[in-house]
């Protein structure tokens, strides 16, 4: 179901992406000039809303021995990767590729966890060499495969069981991954038998537990309630003699696309480690995995109008951004709320349009009935767009994937080319 968005509502992104005399800004630089420079559809990213957003939660974390690994799958630009290593973060990673990003940005391996539910061996052995601080694992077969690659390649392989604590996050069913129907996680019951499996296998040592329940998780009852189900198990497996000496309590927390109100990452976790301490654990090394919270609302997709289409049922917006740039609407008929680059003012002679790209299929839209007064030439933004947009970009209709800049006060710096159409058919032979 699509909401309109509330013109008055505060932007997602502000302060650092807010309007000065009717102009749309990231920090101190007009997206006007940046389209004009660079092109569009063109992702443009607040430096300093980055730093807010990670530091939000160092403060939630003061005074513990925490690692805040960054899920790069959100957003996995070597520019954000690098600002992040440099602030301090390890990195949360679920590829060879990703890891080879990571390592590329110079992150500490020891501080990089290895999450998901397909490693291949030619990983295993990539990441053991690499030095990765933790795998997560997600299944027995994963235990097994895992030590006798470790084994093989004279390594002792440390790991923590990614338990399913059969939570609803009460997310998108796309996005949520903490109930037993999903494919993620060893489910709770077996927990304790697949981390007695794990301490008798050769190649592995056991370090940690690890739990993931979904994603754009707005309330903080579901965390409460994993971490319930987690600590139980700390106990019964430590009961077992197996000393657990990290917590991941992986990523999930939500952003703002459109008036939600998710708890901040500080408030959050100080609720949360008030109940760690009061159950005794408040000695263990914490580890989180947040990916959206951190860069969502700290990037926009600047799109120009190529023409207006009014029709019988319905207005089309067609703008130059798509489904493969934007792909979350068409893939979760995701909100992003979308603003023009000049205020228009009022909202009496605004039309409602769908605001819809150029690929060549009806689910290509990034937003449905918004009201919006516009010409062929304007420029919009689509907001929110910091995670989860440009690093699922795809090339679907050979389209070049889009350019980045990286906004720090008033400067701008250009942090990735837009694509070349040769670039896209790269190693093909006719
Ligand atoms: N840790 C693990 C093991 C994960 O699977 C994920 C996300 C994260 C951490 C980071 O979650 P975050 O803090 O970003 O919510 N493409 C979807 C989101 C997929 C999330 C997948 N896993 C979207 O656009 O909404």
């Amino acid at each position: 179901m699509t909401v309109p968005s509330t013109p008055t509502a505060p932007l997602p992104g502000a302060p650092f992406v807010s309007y000065r005399d009717g102009q749309l800004m990231v920090e101190g630089v007009l997206l006007s000039d940046l389209a004009h420079r660079h092109g569009t559809p063109l992702f443009v990213y607040s430096k300093a809303a980055i730093l807010a957003a990670l530091a939000a939660y160092q403060r939630g974390l003061a005074g513990r021995q925490a690692l805040i690994c960054y899920a790069m799958k959100a957003n996995s630009s070597l520019a954000i990767l690098k600002l992040l290593a440099d602030a301090g973060c390890g990195f949360d990673i679920v590829s060879a590729g990703e890891l080879e990003r990571a390592l590329a940005v110079g992150a500490t391996p020891s501080q990089i966890v290895f999450s998901g539910v397909g490693k291949t061996r030619q990983e295993m052995r990539r990441a053991l060499e690499a030095g990765v601080g933790c795998f997560n694992i997600e299944s027995l077969a994963e235990l097994d495969v895992l030590s006798e690659v470790a084994v093989s390649v004279g390594a002792l392989a440390p790991i923590s069981i990614r338990v399913n604590p059969n939570v609803d996050a009460r997310t998108h069913p796309y996005i949520s991954t903490g109930l037993k129907g999903n494919k993620f996680g060893i489910a709770h019951e077996q927990a304790l038998a697949a981390y007695r499996h794990a301490a008798r296998l050769p190649g592995l040592r056991v370090v940690g537990i690890d739990c993931h329940i979904g994603s754009q998780i707005t309330e903080a009852a579901p965390y409460l309630e994993a971490m319930e189900r987690v600590l139980d198990l700390v106990t019964a497996i430590e009961a077992a003699g197996i000393p657990i000496q990290h917590i991941d309590f992986g990523g999930g927390l939500g952003i703002d696309y459109n008036g939600d109100t998710p708890p901040a990452a500080d408030a959050l976790w100080r609720q949360l480690l008030a109940r760690l301490d009061a159950r005794g654990f408040g000695d263990r090394r914490i580890l989180l995995e947040p990916g959206r919270s951190l860069v969502g609302n700290a990037g926009v997709c600047v799109t120009e109008v190529l023409f207006l289409k009014p029709g019988e049922q319905k207005n089309f917006c067609i703008v130059d951004a798509a489904m493969n740039d934007l792909p979350r609407p068409a893939l979760y008929e995701a909100f992003h709320r979308i603003v023009p680059l000049t205020e228009s003012g009022g909202a009496n002679d605004a039309v409602t349009y769908d605001v819809v790209g150029p690929v060549c299929e009806s689910g290509d839209w990034l937003g449905r009935d918004r009201a919006l007064k516009v010409q062929a030439g304007d420029r919009l933004a689509v907001l929110s767009a910091g995670a989860y947009c440009m690093s699922m970009a795809s090339n679907y209709n050979t389209r070049p994937r889009a350019a980045e800049v990286l906004v720090d006060g008033d400067s701008a710096r250009l942090v990735r080319e837009r694509e070349a159409v040769q670039d896209l058919w790269r190693g093909e032979s006719v």
